[in-house]
């Protein structure tokens, strides 16, 4: 990777981290008879599995290999997600389980990163409750991990490190992919929106994207090395390119990625409504390698609700990027998220949610119950509907969905799909189109990780194709 990209002072802290890495591969080596084990566990979205990529490339670096089994590893590394409060509960769970996998590894080293580490009163919680985590770090400092884990086996002292994520991007540091023909390729971080429900913009700081050089050298690399779908990862991709030196946007990037030669296939996400422009849908549709598949969350149907979630957008403007979309490109599939439950959302709010998945007819959607944030302006909101409500509207909205998802799943059928030949199970072979539909198809193993071309046959829960 060429990282002059970045300032001298950047490329310094990245040498410096380098020799810390290089540091503590020689402390291993002296540790230990065998390679070190890692253990490395990642919640949340897409962001953090990309960034847990990032960490796995220092991991190696440090000289560990890496296990999915808990009880030989020498080395803990929980990536972790503060989106909703359910996802905070399953991690303190596991962290809590750990303290049996120490005391029977007492040279093990623990660590925590992510959004949850970010937030003062977890690393407080975590320093007091949790003695047998050694380094906690927030996301914005993830860079210096090989610093971390250098100071804690030198000195033996605990590392806890959050300060504001204000550093912006960080070109150079080492990634192991662990996808073959698929990757993900971030192209900025942090956000601006502050969406009053969303914990996003406090634990990941501004929004800031990558260098177009950057991203297009990475995808270049990627496409090289034999990869078949890049995914181009953001919060709000769609306002790409606002902090870079060279000024670009999100519609252009995709064009120039789209020209880069090769057979593959490009996607991303998450796209905010409120920055999608028509140069965007109308580049999705010129370029034959960009998916024709929009995740666009909407979240709400109610202008009332929308409002006080400060999307900045409403439930007309929205219907009309979906129209636009689909006059583009008739094969198109949307998903969306949607937030149940919003404080003040009354059943006439809900109502209008299910107009509007019924006028969109989403292909899947990802749903949610409203969890607060400590910190986000929602959290303080009046919030008079009783849980038993909220659960009603959650399981009358998967039905009304269910419907949808099923009469789009019938009107498939017939269509001829390109898949990315992704998994293989049993027999069968499991693709992807470029719509993002699904398909199981019969053939041979070696298509692993390769496009075909299919017929889409049945639809029985699952699409069934044949291979044409
Ligand atoms: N940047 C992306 C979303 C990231 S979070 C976007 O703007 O679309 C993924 C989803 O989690 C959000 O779209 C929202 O639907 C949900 N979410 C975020 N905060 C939540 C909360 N406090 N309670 C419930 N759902 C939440
Ligand atoms: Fe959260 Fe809104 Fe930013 Fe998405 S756009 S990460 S929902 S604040
Ligand atoms: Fe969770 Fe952080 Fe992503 S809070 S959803 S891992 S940006």
């Amino acid at each position: 990777m060429n990282h002059n990209f970045q300032s001298a002072e950047k490329e310094q802290e990245l040498a410096t981290q380098f020799g810390f890495a290089e540091r503590v591969r020689e402390l291993n080596l002296a540790k230990y008879t065998y390679k070190p084990l890692a253990f490395v566990h990642t919640y949340g979205c897409q962001q953090n599995v990309s960034d847990t990529e990032h960490l796995k490339g220092y991991l190696e670096m440090m000289g560990y290999g890496f296990t999915e089994d808990l009880s030989k590893a020498d080395l803990v590394l929980y990536n972790t997600c503060a989106v909703r409060e359910h996802a905070e509960s399953r991690v303190f769970g596991n962290v809590g389980i750990l303290k049996a996998n120490k005391r029977a590894r007492p040279g093990m080293l623990i660590c925590m990163c992510g959004c949850m580490a970010q937030q003062p009163e977890v690393s407080e919680k975590i320093k007091k409750s949790y003695p047998y985590v050694d380094i906690l770090f927030g996301t914005g400092v993830r860079h210096r991990f090989p610093e971390f884990v250098y100071r804690k086996m030198t000195t033996g002292k605990r590392v806890f490190e959050n300060p504001e994520p204000d550093t912006g991007i960080f070109e150079g540091i080492p990634v192991h992919r662990d996808g073959t023909f698929k990757a993900w390729l971030p192209i900025m971080q942090g956000c601006n929106n502050f969406c009053t429900y969303c914990i996003v913009p406090y634990v990941r700081g501004r929004e800031c994207s990558r260098e177009p050089e950057a991203v297009i050298a990475e995808a270049e690399e990627i496409i090289k090395g034999g990869a078949k779908e890049i995914m181009l990862l953001g919060q709000n991709v769609n306002s790409y390119g606002k902090t870079t030196q060279h000024k670009m946007t999100f519609a252009e990037l995709l064009r120039r990625i789209n020209a880069i030669e090769g057979d593959f296939r490009i996607r991303f996400m998450t796209s905010h409504p409120k920055d999608c422009s028509d140069e965007l849908l109308v580049a999705m549709a010129e370029c034959e390698k960009v998916e024709k598949h929009l995740h666009l969350p909407v979240q709400c149907g109610s202008d009332r609700i929308l409002d006080r979630m400060n999307r900045r957008y409403t439930a007309e403007g929205y219907m009309k990027l979906v129209d636009r979309a689909k006059e583009l490109m008739p094969e198109i599939q949307l998903t969306s998220d949607i937030i149940v439950g919003f404080p003040g959302e009354t059943e006439e709010d809900f109502q209008k949610t299910l107009e509007l998945i019924k006028k969109v007819r989403y292909y899947s959607l990802f749903t949610f119950i409203f969890s607060p944030r400590p910190g986000t302006p929602a959290e303080k909101m009046e919030d008079n509907e009783s849980s038993a409500d909220k659960s009603r509207r959650f399981a009358e909205m998967l039905r009304v969905q269910e419907e949808i998802s099923r009469e789009l799943n019938a009107e498939v059928i017939g269509r001829k799909v390109r898949l990315l030949i992704e998994e293989i199970d049993g027999d069968v072979l499991v693709g992807r189109s470029s719509e993002n539909l699904v398909v199981r198809v019969n053939g041979n193993k070696e298509m692993l990780g390769e496009f075909v071309n299919a017929e889409i046959t049945s639809f029985d829960g699952v699409l069934h194709g044949e291979i044409i």
